[in-house]
């Protein structure tokens, strides 16, 4: 079967759209009517006027898509494409810990529960995070939940004393700092650029620390032609299309890493066929009780309101 000329027709037929991360493989990239990070997939969630919106990301995303357009159907083509960083927040421990603070308000990256959303302030992504933490007062104590490894990203740039929940991606915590050393002997003119959910080693050595776009960006606006790129290698595919005649490496992980490579298990769990068969049978979608979704609008709505 011709999936993607299969996918063009149900959309079509059913005025759905595909919103596609920039993780997602080549192909499920190009069939999307949107490709972006998560403040851009979380814009276009939000305005949409198609009747379906098919996620081609991870639940958290989803999640939020349904949060911000509730009469929407929202699909995701495998309800099981969580995210080990959400998972490294559960919503009951993350409660306790709060109450144990009820000073300081809680600033939480995108990636994470609508529970852990409900239970937040501010919502930030990559993309906006800085301008989140600044957009509080100096005085005001903050706990910023679940990436440490943002987090302690934020402090240094922002130079506030944060709390931070000790959560991480397993993709972004698996990069090599040796190899990727050796890999910049090799190719002394490459510029290392990471994402920050990267650890502090691979931070300190990068010449550029951005969000998704924020690394397509730069490699589109610099006048490098080698770059080592510390983050999911789905984002190569829209990278080197943008760019085709500069080098684009992916960063290598760790040997005794626990994921083979750095692919992201979850957001490689949608292909094409199960996009097809969830268009098709208008399932599986996202499900949020009301009460719990009003709960966590708030958060989100505070993080659009100020991008
Ligand atoms: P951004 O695309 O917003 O940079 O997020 C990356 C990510 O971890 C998605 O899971
Ligand atoms: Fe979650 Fe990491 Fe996968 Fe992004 S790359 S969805 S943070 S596990």
């Amino acid at each position: 079967m011709n999936y993607a000329e299969e996918i063009k027709k149900l959309k079509k037929e059913k005025n759905a759209v595909i919103l596609a991360h920039y993780y997602q493989v080549g192909e499920i990239q190009d069939i999307a009517d949107y490709v972006g990070d998560s403040l851009g997939l979380s814009q276009q969630a939000a305005k949409t006027e198609a009747d379906i919106i098919v996620f081609a990301g991870v639940h958290f995303m989803a999640e939020t898509a349904k949060i911000l357009n509730p009469t929407k159907k929202v699909l995701l083509p495998d309800l099981e494409a969580g995210c080990s960083l959400a998972d490294s927040c559960p919503p009951a421990d993350f409660s306790a810990f709060k109450k144990l603070h009820p000073d300081h308000i809680v600033i939480s990256y995108i990636n994470c529960s609508a529970e852990i959303k409900a239970l937040s302030d501010i919502i930030c992504t990559s993309s906006n995070a800085k301008k989140m933490v600044e957009s509080v007062p100096p005085e005001q104590n903050i706990i910023f939940a679940p990436d440490k490894n943002l987090g302690r990203f934020l402090i240094k740039e922002t130079g506030r004393d944060m709390l931070l929940w000790d959560g991480a991606c397993i993709v972004h915590e698996s990069f090599s700092i040796d190899k990727i050393l050796e890999l910049k002997k090799q190719f002394p003119e490459a510029h290392i650029i990471a994402h920050p959910e990267s650890q502090e080693h691979i931070l300190k050595v990068s010449e550029y620390v951005g969000s998704t776009t924020g690394l397509l960006n730069y490699v589109k606006n610099s006048k490098e032609t080698t770059f080592i790129v510390a983050t999911e290698s789905g984002i190569l595919h829209q990278m080197q299309k943008e760019n085709p005649t500069k080098h684009l490496i992916a960063a290598p992980m760790d040997e005794d890493a626990t994921c083979a490579c750095n692919e992201c298990p979850y957001m490689k769990m949608n292909t094409m066929e199960k996009l097809y068969l969830c268009l098709l049978n208008e399932t599986p979608s996202i499900e949020i009780g009301e009460e719990l979704r009003k709960k966590a609008l708030v958060s989100i709505e505070r993080m659009l309101s100020l991008s």
